[in-house]
């Protein structure tokens, strides 16, 4: 049997003390071990951004990295943005805007473009187009996505 390690995290705000294998992904301890379910396994190799997450405040393919490399970090995933009962104001957009059919690369392009605006990557559409150009969305959802994300930069929400 492969040796556990310790690995202590905060994920959306709450704190874990947790073993793992040292080469479980962020996305595997997310959806198994944490049961966060949100934040999805397209490729399972960079590819698709379907298990993008926010790291200390950066996103990150979950899917890439060994949750033991984020001992200690803070971690938020789709679960963690709405306030209660109340969406983020992304999620809003998205909704507003139709910015999803299927939904299933929905969680991942949030995290995305939620990091798009706060890194100040939304002046443009094609600013945005480029940023968020690690997100696929095989339903083609991008124009509608791009107007979401444009509408929450134009209003001056904080996100
Ligand atoms: Fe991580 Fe596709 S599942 S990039
Ligand atoms: Fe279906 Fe994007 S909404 S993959």
């Amino acid at each position: 049997s492969i040796e556990k390690v310790p690995l202590s995290l905060k994920v959306n705000g709450k704190k874990y003390k947790l073993s793992v294998e040292p080469r479980t992904t962020l996305l595997d301890l997310l959806r198994e071990n944490l049961h966060l379910n949100g934040t999805k396994k397209g490729c399972d190799y960079g590819q698709c951004g379907a298990c993008t997450v926010h790291v200390e405040g950066q996103r990150v393919n979950s899917c890439l990295s060994f949750a033991v490399m984020h001992d200690g970090q803070e971690i938020t995933t789709i679960e963690g943005l709405a306030d209660g009962d109340k969406l983020h104001p992304m999620q809003e957009a998205f909704v507003k805007h139709d910015g999803f059919q299927c939904g299933y690369c929905t969680p991942g392009q949030i995290m995305s473009a939620v990091a798009c605006v706060r890194e100040g990557h939304a002046g443009s559409a094609d600013e945005i187009r480029e940023y968020m150009s690690g997100n696929i969305c095989r339903c083609g959802a991008y124009s509608n996505i791009v107007a979401a994300i444009q509408d929450v930069k134009q209003g001056g929400q904080k996100v």
